[in-house]
């Protein structure tokens, strides 16, 4: 497994989906630092952790380079962090585009371009967006989340042709709809909005999966720590659909 040595950094690690593929990768043996803005969630998973709001490069850089003091050179960064917002185009602001675009975009990037030294120098490499199916079609209510998705999966699609010789691989995961507290929130408004019971709610959501449920962490975790095994070497640029089949 070629994650274990090797320093990995997780954004948004200190829950859900960001929380399991910490663990999977401390678990394959991988030194792992965690970032998010909530120190406590951070503590919580017993991991070495940085505190940090993804959409602030400079404050990025300087949590990164703290990580990299404590535990090397970054092989694996998974870019995980990220938010959701949902309504009507209509009623959406600029700002709510440049708030999906700050995370979901620019948290990816910064990351990255941030870790490429690192990589380029060791001459091996794993980039990890966790983007999402909304990155791969559109869904009604979410405009600004599936842009920002969508264009999240162009920046992997570009950056792997462009790192093809490095010994670097860049890649995106696009799970379905995944039980986390980020779905906890979107269940909250869509229940406001419509008056269904969470049942019916998340009834709604996997309607379109033709396996009719939720997506586990865990099965987004496998499929990181996959394509950090030497095995996956020859994936790179694809955005992997996690979704049952829905797309
Ligand atoms: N849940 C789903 O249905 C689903 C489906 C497809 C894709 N995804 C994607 O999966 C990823 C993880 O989401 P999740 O479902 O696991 O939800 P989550 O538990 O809310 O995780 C999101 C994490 O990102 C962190 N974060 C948010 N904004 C940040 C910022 N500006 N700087 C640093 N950290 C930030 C949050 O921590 P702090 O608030 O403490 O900073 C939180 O730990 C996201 O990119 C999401 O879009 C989720």
């Amino acid at each position: 497994m070629s994650a274990s040595g090797r320093h990995a950094v997780v954004t948004g690690g200190g829950s859900g989906v960001g929380a399991a593929i910490a663990h999977a990768l401390s678990g394959a043996g991988a030194a792992v630092t965690v970032i998010g803005r909530d120190e406590a969630k951070l503590a919580a998973q017993g991991l070495p952790y940085e505190v940090c709001d993804v959409t602030d490069a400079a404050a990025l850089r300087r949590a990164l380079d703290r990580a990299i003091a404590a535990r090397g050179p970054i092989a694996i960064a998974v870019a995980n962090a990220g938010a959701a917002t949902s309504g009507p185009l209509a009623k959406a602001a600029p700002e709510d585009l440049d708030a999906m675009l700050g995370v979901n975009l620019y948290g990816v990037f910064h990351l990255w371009q941030a870790v490429l030294s690192d990589m380029t120098g060791a001459g091996w490499g794993r980039l990890i967006a966790v983007a999402s199916t909304a990155g791969l079609k559109g869904y009604a209510y979410a405009a600004p989340y599936c842009a920002a998705k969508h264009a999240a999966v162009g920046l992997t699609r570009a950056l792997a042709q462009e790192l093809g010789r490095t010994g670097i691989t860049v890649n995106a995961l696009c799970p379905g709809f995944v039980d986390t507290p980020l779905l906890d929130a979107s269940l909250d408004t869509i229940r406001a909005a419509t008056g269904k019971d969470r049942a019916t709610a998340i009834a709604d959501l996997v309607a379109s999966n033709p396996q009719k449920r939720l997506i586990h962490t865990d099965e987004v975790a496998s499929a990181a720590l996959w394509l950090c095994s030497d095995g996956a070497a020859a994936v790179n640029g694809h955005a992997l659909s996690l979704s049952g089949g829905e797309v």
